[in-house]
């Protein structure tokens, strides 16, 4: 059931339209499920202003790295990241979900987001979709695709 997806960064201008068409605020809790290098946890504080962005990220390589950026750029009041599987995330105050992993990783996250998100969170998707969901906004970057999906009902996401 675990999910192994291979670290691939987000270019820097699909990082910016995924938080633009997230509408990152103050008032956002932003997770980064497979965080990577965590350049879209920083750019969700210092470019959005969001309150907070938390991150998970398997590899211990690229976690440490992290936690180091984040130390030096004064960010460790409002990023936290974790060593672990993304499967052990608490998503209870996420506002705003964002990932870039496959879309059998999407699948194997999915009940864990129906059951933990709150009405009116978005998740934005680098590249993979999920299967019977359908985004609000599909946004292409040359090409990239971003999928942006809004929980006004996750019942209704999944009737559909
Ligand atoms: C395609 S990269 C995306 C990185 C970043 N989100 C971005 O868009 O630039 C996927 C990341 O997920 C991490 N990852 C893969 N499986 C994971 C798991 N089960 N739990 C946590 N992180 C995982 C990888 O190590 C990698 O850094």
């Amino acid at each position: 059931m675990s999910i192994t997806v291979p670290y691939v960064p987000s270019p820097p201008e699909v990082v910016e339209k995924m938080l633009e068409i997230a509408k990152v605020t103050p008032d956002d809790v932003v997770y980064d499920l497979g965080c990577g290098d965590g350049r879209l946890l920083i750019t969700a504080i210092k470019k959005f202003g969001a309150r907070k962005a938390v991150g998970y990220e398997i590899r211990k390589d690229l976690y440490e790295d992290l936690i180091r950026k984040i130390e030096r750029e004064g960010l460790s009041s409002r990023i936290i990241v974790y060593n672990e599987d993304l499967l052990n995330a608490d998503l209870s105050e996420a506002t705003v979900v964002t990932l870039f992993l496959t879309t059998s990783a999407n699948e194997k996250i999915k009940p864990k987001l129906e059951a933990e998100l709150k009405p009116g969170a978005r998740i934005v998707s680098h590249e993979f979709t999920f299967k019977d969901w359908v985004p609000q906004k599909v946004e292409t970057l040359s090409w990239h695709k971003i999928y942006l999906y809004v929980f006004p009902d996750c019942s209704n996401c999944r009737k559909r």
